[in-house]
């Protein structure tokens, strides 16, 4: 009914809107004593500093926050990360002892793939900490150590909340580490789960585009196909948004590293082709926000229609945007938090035009619990 899903005509848009609640919820309790404290902890501070890689190993879009946390995880702790589907994970052969750790990244925690891949890393003797949105799942059940997401239960094929409450969760599983390990002064780790906690509200101030993004996803409803470019954080975003924009309006879309546009997607613009582009924030690193102006230029010259995402303020990109969608301004590792939500909100309205069912897709499943 209309009141279960908040007014709203699909659940897909109440759950794009509870997610500064989902990231506030998930955040809530696991910074105690100058401390980040993770659920369950059958791993000691011991084991947590012998670790000397990561895998983080998931499906669809858990997998797409585990490519955003690689970033963050990496700078933070200096450890090397690898990001894998859990389905290629299981079947290579990876190189895993007792100083790795795996994080299986799993809303329902009963995804097949995933699943079986934490099997294969116990049995090599790797640790196993499950990031989860499900108490009691048997993700958690069969790994070492928790954390939940409290994004609440997500009716939503496509995943909206669970995803932001991931990348959160997978942040702090950063911060964990980089403490253990002594890579960051407690007053740094302090600075960054406070940076982490202002993003409910900045999330909430993105949602005050929905209407705009809305509108923007009607006019784009006929589109054949729709290509989406990003470079640093902002690549997982765009694939995250070409995901959605698959599962839901059944529409060709693709994500890019923006840096690989000359070796290939460039080939794809053709006149009115829409383009969303991931904008770096200009006060972060220079250097990212001028290539992607320099990429925007180029794809708008060959007849591409650009759709922007934006640090708000940011005027050197107006020139070059046909559709500018501001979101605020937050520092570089936490963008994802923020240039998502336009994202899901476009792909879901682009699938209500065109008639389709926004929160059951066709051929899909919320949990994929075969293989
Ligand atoms: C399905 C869902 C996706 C989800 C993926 C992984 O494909 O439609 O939204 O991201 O499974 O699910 P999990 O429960 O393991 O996060």
């Amino acid at each position: 009914s209309a009141a279960e899903k908040g007014g709203h005509e699909y659940f897909m848009l109440k759950e794009i809107e509870e997610q500064p609640d989902a990231l506030a919820n998930t955040l809530r309790g696991h910074f105690v004593g100058g401390r980040i404290v993770l659920d369950e902890q059958r791993l000691s501070d011991q084991d947590l500093r012998d670790v000397d890689k990561v895998f983080v190993v998931a499906c669809g879009s858990a997998y797409h926050s585990g490519l955003v946390a690689k970033y963050a995880i990496e700078h933070w702790t200096r450890l090397p990360v690898e990001v894998e589907l859990a389905s290629e994970f299981r079947y290579r052969d990876p190189v895993l002892d007792r100083d790795t750790l795996v994080v299986a990244v799993s809303q329902s925690g009963e995804t097949a793939d995933t699943l079986e891949a934490v099997r294969h890393a116990r049995a090599q003797k790797a640790r196993v900490l499950a990031v989860c949105n499900t108490n009691g799942a048997q993700i958690p059940r069969e790994s070492d150590a928790v954390l939940y997401t409290h994004a609440g239960p997500e009716i939503g094929v496509a995943s909206t909340k669970a995803f932001l409450a991931q990348i959160a969760a997978n942040y702090l599983v950063g911060l964990a580490l980089a403490q253990a390990r002594g890579t960051k002064y407690p007053d740094e780790v302090a600075r960054e789960f406070h940076e982490l906690e202002a993003m409910p509200k900045a999330v909430q101030q993105v949602l005050g585009t929905v209407e705009q993004v809305r509108a923007l996803g009607r006019e784009l409803a006929d589109s054949k196909a729709v290509l989406f470019l990003g470079r640093h954080v902002g690549y997982p975003v765009a694939l995250e948004g070409a995901l959605k924009l698959k599962e839901l309006a059944y529409m060709h879309a693709e994500g890019f590293a923006a840096g690989e546009l000359k070796h290939g997607p460039i080939a794809l613009i053709e006149e009115g082709l829409p383009v969303v582009v991931v904008m770096p924030s200009p006060k972060g690193r220079a250097v990212l926000h001028s290539k992607l102006v320099s990429n925007i230029s180029e794809i708008q010259a060959r007849g591409a229609r650009t759709i922007v995402i934006a640090e708000e303020g940011d005027e050197t990109v107006r020139p070059f945007a046909d559709h500018l969608i501001e979101v605020p301004a937050v520092s570089t590792l936490l963008q994802p938090l923020v240039s998502t939500v336009p994202l899901q909100v476009l792909a879901a309205e682009i699938a209500r035009s065109r008639g389709y069912d926004v929160d059951k897709p066709r051929n899909l499943a919320k949990s994929v619990t075969v293989e």
